[in-house]
């Protein structure tokens, strides 16, 4: 069977399923979160994940946030030497999504930034990738990475353009043995010839490869929420009243807005830098032998032992945060604060994603974080109300772009490998 055929026999065949499973095909949406988990401890449990085949998107203009970023946003930061264009755009989004990117083909950027759960993960604390194999921290969403002048949890990369070999070459992520590895299976792949050319006129190389894939992440820009449609477009009915205590809460009692930043022109909600809350001591301090109950199938927990080296390999898991990037004793568990547009979307949070849940991010905020040598002045208990709490998650909870969906739909009209 020809791969066109074969192709439009799957579709047939996905929507076949749909029409016996649900009674019609309407019932199916094309987008909608990954699992929360919830009542996974129950073996009757329902996914919540549309199958890829069952996936339809529809392409968005891209491009537009280049010309006009949205609503609370500053223009988008294009580095000279890499002007976006639409077939640059077009070749990063089908590399993201290509799983022969990996050394076996199984692993795609996507995977673990998965487009509809905020280009993140929400089913997994932490990701797995080649051959099952754990990595030590979150995966972070790529919404508005545009914007970042530090790349990774402990900002050790600096460009988009440099970042992707990061992970194509992690032996835990998409375990390509080098560079050159990848250059020569891209060029191998007849379908990339004419896109490449079209957007280089060069084939793929070290440089082509990491500005394709940097222009797509690029665009993923995402803003225009309720909270800028209150704050800097003035609409006084576009938040409730609940979340515009939350954003008191935020600026003055909470203290968030000091590492959160928000500005009378536009809000990253970080200020690109390093700080300690204690996340990472704790996790650090943990005592070895402490057992862990993983869920390994609906109503299947197995308690398996906390030391993460006996399971992965990997020497040092253990996680020292920007330190591991200075070496300066001062900068123990630091990590880069993070944006918090979106933050509805990419639960699990913090860098190890230990903590489930916006409320439980606040609760630890409120409790003063961990407390350690290193930790950050900023962090104290705050001594908040129930109905603070709850306003500063109605807060946290309208952060979510108006183009979020709009973007996840195009990532799901993305063509995957060959097509
Ligand atoms: C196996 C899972 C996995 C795969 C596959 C993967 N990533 Fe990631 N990604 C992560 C994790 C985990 C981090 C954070 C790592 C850290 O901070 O040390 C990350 C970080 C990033 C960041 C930095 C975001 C930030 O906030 O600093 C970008 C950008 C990114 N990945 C893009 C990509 C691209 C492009 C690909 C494909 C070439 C890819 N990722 C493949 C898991 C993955
Ligand atoms: C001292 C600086 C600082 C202050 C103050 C602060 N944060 Fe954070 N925030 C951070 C850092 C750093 C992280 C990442 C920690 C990690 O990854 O371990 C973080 C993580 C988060 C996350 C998780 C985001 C994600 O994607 O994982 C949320 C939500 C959050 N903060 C909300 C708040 C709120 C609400 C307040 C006020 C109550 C607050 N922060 C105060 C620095 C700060």
């Amino acid at each position: 069977m020809s791969l066109i055929s074969y192709r439009s026999f799957l579709r047939g065949f996905a929507s076949a399923t749909l029409l016996l499973a649900s009674g019609a095909v309407s019932a199916q949406t094309t987008q909608g979160p990954g699992d929360d988990r919830e009542g996974y401890e129950r073996a009757d449990y329902q996914t919540n994940s549309a199958s890829l085949m069952s996936r339809r998107g529809i392409e968005a203009d891209l491009l537009a946030v280049i010309a006009s970023p949205p609503l609370g946003l500053p223009p988008v930061p294009i580095p000279a030497d890499n002007p976006v264009t639409a077939e640059k755009v077009q070749l990063g989004r089908k590399l993201f999504f290509d799983r022969r990117l990996s050394a076996n083909n199984t692993v795609s950027c996507a995977m673990c930034h998965i487009a509809e759960q905020g280009f993140s993960q929400n089913e997994l604390r932490l990701p797995v990738g080649i051959e099952g194999k754990s990595v030590r921290r979150n995966a972070p969403t790529i919404y508005n990475t545009a914007y970042l002048d530090r790349l990774f949890h402990d900002g050790r990369e600096i460009s988009l353009e440099n970042q992707v070999w990061a992970p194509l070459l992690a032996d835990n992520e998409m375990g390509n043995v080098s560079i050159g590895v990848v250059i020569e299976r891209i060029r191998s792949l007849d379908d990339y010839v004419e896109q490449f050319a079209n957007a280089f006129d060069r084939g793929p190389d070290m440089q082509t490869i990491g500005m394709a894939l940097a222009s797509y992440e690029r665009v993923l820009v995402s803003g225009d929420s309720p909270f800028d449609r209150w704050f800097y477009g003035g609409n006084v009915d576009a938040l409730s009243q609940s979340a515009q205590r939350g954003f008191e809460v935020f600026r003055s009692k909470g203290r968030c807005v000091g590492c959160h930043s928000v500005t009378q022109e536009f809000a990253l909600f970080s200020d690109g830098q390093f700080h300690n809350t204690g996340v990472g001591y704790f996790a650090t301090m943990r005592p070895d032998d402490e057992q862990l109950e993983v869920p390994l199938a609906p109503g299947r927990i197995e308690r398996v032992e906390s030391d993460l080296t006996r399971t992965t390999g990997t020497e040092n898991f253990r996680d020292l945060g920007r330190y591991e990037v200075t070496g300066l004793p001062d900068d123990r568990w630091k990590y880069r604060t993070p944006t918090l547009r979106n933050v509805a979307l990419t639960a699990p949070y913090m860098h190890d994603g230990s903590l489930p849940t916006l409320r439980a991010v606040v609760l630890f905020y409120n409790r003063g974080g961990v407390p350690n040598e290193v930790l950050d002045p900023l962090i104290a208990p705050l001594g908040l109300n129930d109905r603070d709490i709850d306003d500063l998650l109605a807060f946290l909870r309208s952060l979510t772009g108006s183009n979020a969906d709009a973007l996840v739909s195009d990532a799901h009209a993305a063509p995957i490998g060959g097509s």
